[in-house]
Formats: structure tokens, sequence, C-alpha cells
């Protein structure tokens, strides 16, 4: 089976870090994100993806290449314009060759893909949408069902009253080729306002299965950070790499050199350099080649690859881009730095 991932928008709740870094190219502990969602699908059986890029796509292609290393084979479309998450699909559509799985690149789940197509087959549906209850769906695309799943309603982003349904659309999808068909080639159009709603009105087959699955959508530094909480904590899949005591994960299976302070739960990448007198964690995750000097402090923070914290700094509660420097003394609190920022002990 194929399917198309959606890696194309410009992330914009996540700047600075996608500034330099495509959204779906954000580390999460052990890989990109997108290699999540590719794992996922080629756990379901996909073999075949189609990436559909339009912001900053070298960075995918120069990762991922063909797919052979994550066990898929995978295709790029490009577009010259935001196409929206209709027009992005319909512009992949010529290497489609019947069913697909349709996902968003900013969504991590749980949820059951085979399950999910089965249903789909099963009712002869045109499109099927995996679809989560939330306590408050006011930010999100509400989806009304009949009792049968049958899809009744799309309500984006509803007002207090607008609507007593609590399932939103969880960007997971099952379509049929045949579901773009009315959509004009090369225009922006959106799945959610446009393309469900016509489909829903005009062929009655369009169904919703909701689950209870774990799910978040990374695109926002909250959940981007709780993403990573969930999955230190064991209520996601375990991250790739060891545990070399209890709580501490290592991408590279060794332990924490002499000196260092580790409140667990940690994650250290490739090649992370910690000098003695450190003290990490808990939440803390440092990606490659990250250097972080004596007495330095780190908790609840995320660091990208190559970032520099210098002795007796601080960072707290912070997610830094990449090759941050943080110089001697300095203090981070609360803050978001892109590519390349530096801090010093007085601008801190
Ligand atoms: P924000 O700017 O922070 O809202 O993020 P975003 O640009 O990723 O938008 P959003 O979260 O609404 O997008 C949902 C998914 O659709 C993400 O995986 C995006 O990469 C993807 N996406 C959104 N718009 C487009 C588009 O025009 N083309 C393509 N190819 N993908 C898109």
């Amino acid at each position: 089976m194929q399917a198309v991932v959606l890696v194309g928008g410009e992330g914009t709740r996540l700047r600075p870090l996608t500034y330099s870094v495509p959204k779906p190219m954000a580390p999460l502990l052990g890989r990109p994100f997108i290699g999540w969602i590719i794992e996922r699908l080629r756990r379901a059986g996909v073999d075949e993806i189609i990436l559909s890029c339009c912001y900053l796509p070298e960075a995918i292609e120069a990762h991922f290449g063909d797919g052979r290393d994550v066990g898929v084979q995978l295709h790029y479309v490009f577009e010259e314009e935001p196409l929206g998450t209709a027009g992005a699909i319909k512009n992949a559509l010529h290497k489609v060759k019947g069913t697909i799985f349709v996902c968003n690149g900013d969504i991590l789940t749980g949820v059951d893909l085979v399950m999910l197509r089965d249903a789909h087959h099963r009712r002869n549906a045109i499109a099927t949408i995996h679809t989560r209850a939330v306590d408050d769906p006011s930010q999100f695309g509400v989806v009304e069902t009949d009792s049968d799943g049958r899809v009744l309603r799309f309500v984006e982003k509803p007002k207090a009253g607008e609507t007593n349904a609590r399932d939103i659309n969880a960007g997971t999808y099952v379509l049929e080729p045949e579901a773009l068909d009315a959509i004009p080639t090369g225009q922006k159009v959106s799945i959610e306002r446009e393309t469900f709603p016509a489909l829903i009105a005009q062929t009655h087959r369009v169904f919703a299965v909701s689950t209870a699955d774990y799910w978040i959508d990374v695109g926002r530094p909250a959940t981007y950070v709780q993403a990573h909480r969930d999955i230190l904590d064991g209520t996601f899949e375990h991250p790739i790499g060891s545990e070399v005591s209890k709580g501490v994960w290592s991408a590279s299976g060794t332990s924490l050199p002499a000196g260092v302070k580790a409140n667990p739960p940690v994650y250290v990448g490739e090649q992370v350099s910690l000098d003695p007198g450190a003290c990490i964690g808990p939440y803390t995750v440092l990606y490659e080649r990250c250097k972080i000097s004596r007495d330095a402090v780190i908790a609840n923070s995320i660091l990208w690859s190559d970032c520099f914290v210098g002795h007796g700094s601080s960072v707290r509660d912070a997610i830094l881009g990449l090759e941050v420097v943080v110089e001697p003394q300095a203090v981070v609190e609360g803050a978001i730095l892109g590519r390349d920022e530096r801090v010093t002990a007085s601008n801190a």
C-alpha cells in the first residue's frame, strides 16, 4: 500500500526553530520527527511513501534519500507555492495507484493503521478520518458523525454551543483517489475546510473512526516538548538507544562520564560531551555533539545538535536550535532560540 505524507508546511508556530529546519525534520529522540511516521507506516505494510514537500524540501530529501535506510521506497513531489492540504495530495496523485493513507507530517500517534484501512474497506468509504475525543475542541476541526460513524458535518474551530461533538480530526486518513477528483490541479485547497465538507454532502461516504490512542500534534513548542516527555516517560513508545541507568537513555549506549549528575529522565545523543560537574535533567534531551561544560545546569530543556553550554551556565525550560552558544555563566530560561544564536552572561 502507498501513503502520502504532508510535509510542506512552514511550521510558523515552531519559529525560530523552523527558520532553518522544516518541522518534519525536527529531532525527536533518535530520529527526525517524520521518521516516526515513516516507521509506523512501514509497520502497517506500507512500502511506498510519497512525501509532499514545499518548505525547505532539500533538508528532507538529503536525509531520507530514496528511503532504503528506513525500509520503504520514498518519492518526493514538490510545490512551487503551498497548495494547502488537499491541493498537496492532488499534486501527488500521479504517483498513486489505489487506496492511500494520508498523514499530516506533524502528528505522533499510536493509532492502528491496519484497523483504519480495514474499517475503510468494510464500509466502502471514499474517505475515512481518524478522530479522537478531546476535552476542548475549540482549536480543532470537529467531526460530527451518526451512530454508524458516517460523517455528518465538519465544524472548524467551533465556538461555544456550535456543536456537542468532541471528536476532532486527528490528521490521518484513508482515501480513495477519486475523493480528489473534483479538485482542480495546481490550486490551493484545504482538505479540512473544502474537500471533506463537499464529499460529505455529495457522496455520504465519508466515515470516521474514533480511537483513544496516544495522539499529539507536535507543531507547537509546548506539544513538541510534551512529545519528548511522553516518550521519555514511556507513555508513548520508547526512544532508540539504551537505558544506561534508570531513566538515562543514551543513543550510543555508553554511560555518562564520572562526575556528571543526571536527574532522570534524560536522553543523550551521539558524541555528546559532558564535563564533570555538569548537571542534566530532568526531562533534558541533548542531541548530537552538544558540549556541556563543567558546572552547567540543564533542566526541562531540549538542545538540538552542536549546541555549546559554557561552564556555570544554566538552561531551563528552553529549546535551543542548532549550534546555539550559551557562554559561561549565562542564564537561559523559558526561551526558544534559533540556529546560531548566542547568549552571553549579560544579555541572557
Ligand atoms: P503552522 O504554520 O505552525 O500552522 O504549521 P504548518 O505550516 O505545518 O501547518 P499545519 O500544522 O496546519 O499543517 C498540517 C500538516 O500539513 C503539516 O504536516 C504540514 O507540513 C502540511 N501542510 C500544510 N500546508 C501544506 C501545503 O500547502 N503543502 C504541503 N505539501 N503540506 C502542507
